[in-house]
């Protein structure tokens, strides 16, 4: 009895774990192999697709830009070299320039501006691409930025120093955090003072919240100085004539009055017979719709009368 029962025992083992083999183990298998880092998904779909509501980027933007905790999966900012996810910003393929070369995630057009442009390209930080991922002039975070900073038909680009305090680093003092309007503080240009514009009575304003779309009054470069319109463009009608010959100041040719301080005479309208350093020499330039060309754009809007041949800074 002892020996049978022994064997009946040993018998069923064999059966119990031949069983076991032929049906487990491919299950066993999967069960037991540590499966790579990229097919544990911590994250839920579209974390880095940046047209997807949760896209990284906005989840950033929705925590006040605070990355510390990423920093527990991948490695130290601001390099994020991967740490135990593996995966690093720095090398997957993601922050990249047009040539492919990778770019820090403090390069100053990661979070504004275009994502693409190189690193060194310091106007590219500027938008679009807003804060909020708009791309249209009409959004303010976009606004006429692109105009200011490379230069149109009338004018030389300015910096953007003239409209803000420019931060020296990403974590510094008052840079990341929302300040509305007051983000716009104007530069020693925009306030630039001549004889019949007081810019103390008078500053430069940016009138972030009026009706009509946020706007600048009191700029220099948009007529506050003596004999000048002092025109209140709008900031988000790109195209629309806010910065058309005639605005900042007068010119008969467009039908406005001339500027203040000119007598009206005949002949008058030919700006280039005292203005030819700006308007072109002997005859001034036109389009095909008669309309003047500034021949000399680093002359124009530069704080400074070009008649006759001379400068003139005081006005
Ligand atoms: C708990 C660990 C952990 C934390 C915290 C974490 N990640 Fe990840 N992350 C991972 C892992 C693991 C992967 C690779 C697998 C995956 O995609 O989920 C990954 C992948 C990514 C990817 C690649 C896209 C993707 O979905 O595969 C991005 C981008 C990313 N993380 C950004 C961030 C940012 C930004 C933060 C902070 C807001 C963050 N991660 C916080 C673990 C983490
Ligand atoms: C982590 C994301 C991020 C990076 C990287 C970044 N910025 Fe910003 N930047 C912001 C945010 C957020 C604001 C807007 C704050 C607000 O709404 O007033 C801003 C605003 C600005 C402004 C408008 C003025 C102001 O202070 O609001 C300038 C100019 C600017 N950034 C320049 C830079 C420069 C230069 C760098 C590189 C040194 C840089 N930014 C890198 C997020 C970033
Ligand atoms: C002609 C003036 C002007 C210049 C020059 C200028 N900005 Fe701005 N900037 C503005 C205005 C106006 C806004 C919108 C403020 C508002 O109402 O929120 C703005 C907003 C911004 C914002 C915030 C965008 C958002 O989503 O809210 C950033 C970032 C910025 N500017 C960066 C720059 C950088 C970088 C440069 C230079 C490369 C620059 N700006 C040059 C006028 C200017
Ligand atoms: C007969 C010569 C003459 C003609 C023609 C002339 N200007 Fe002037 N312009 C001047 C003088 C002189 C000044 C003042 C310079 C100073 O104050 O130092 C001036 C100043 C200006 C100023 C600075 C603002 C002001 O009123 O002082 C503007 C803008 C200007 N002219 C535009 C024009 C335009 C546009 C035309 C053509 C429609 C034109 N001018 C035609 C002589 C002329
Ligand atoms: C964005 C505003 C703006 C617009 C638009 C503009 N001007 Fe001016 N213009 C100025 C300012 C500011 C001055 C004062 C002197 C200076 O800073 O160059 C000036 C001065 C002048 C002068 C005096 C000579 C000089 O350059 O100093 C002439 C002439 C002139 N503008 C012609 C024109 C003509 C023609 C157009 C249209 C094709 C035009 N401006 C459009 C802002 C403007």
């Amino acid at each position: 009895m002892k020996t049978t029962g022994g064997m009946y025992l040993l018998l069923g083992l064999i059966i119990t774990t031949g069983i076991f083999l032929m049906s487990g183990c491919s299950e066993m298998k999967n069960d037991f192999v540590i499966p790579p880092a990229e097919t544990i998904k911590v994250h839920s779909q579209g974390f880095e697709n940046p047209t997807a509501g949760n896209f990284h980027g906005n989840i950033l933007r929705n925590n006040d830009w605070n990355w510390s905790g990423c920093q527990e999966c991948h490695g130290s900012a601001p390099e994020f070299t991967g740490g135990f996810s593996g995966v690093s910003c720095g090398t997957a393929g993601c922050h990249v320039d047009d040539r492919g070369v990778a770019k820090s995630i403090e390069s100053c057009n990661t979070c504004h501006g275009d994502f693409h442009a190189r690193a060194n390209d310091f106007v590219s930080a500027a938008p679009p691409r807003d804060l909020s991922r708009n791309r249209t002039t009409s959004a303010r975070g976009v606004g006429a930025h692109q105009i200011h900073l490379r230069g149109g038909s009338n004018s030389v680009a300015i910096e953007c120093s003239e409209c803000h305090r420019v931060p020296t680093g990403v974590f510094v003092a008052d840079h990341l955090t929302p300040k509305g309007g007051a983000k716009v503080v104007f530069g020693n240009f925009s306030s630039y003072e001549t004889e019949g514009a007081d810019m103390n009575a008078n500053p430069p304003t940016y009138n972030a919240d009026v009706a009509g779309g946020p706007s600048c009054s009191n700029t220099y470069c948009h007529g506050h100085f003596t004999g000048g319109n002092n025109f209140t463009p709008v900031w988000t009608l790109v195209g629309s004539g806010e910065a058309a010959c005639g605005t900042c100041h007068g010119d008969v040719e467009t039908g406005n009055p001339l500027p203040d301080g000119h007598f009206s005479f005949p002949g008058i309208e030919n700006c280039q017979s005292c203005h030819y350093v700006t308007m072109g020499n002997p005859i001034a330039e036109r389009s095909s719709d008669g309309t003047y060309i500034i021949v000399n754009r680093p002359q124009h809007v530069d704080g400074a009368i070009h008649v006759f041949g001379t400068r003139r800074t005081a006005f």
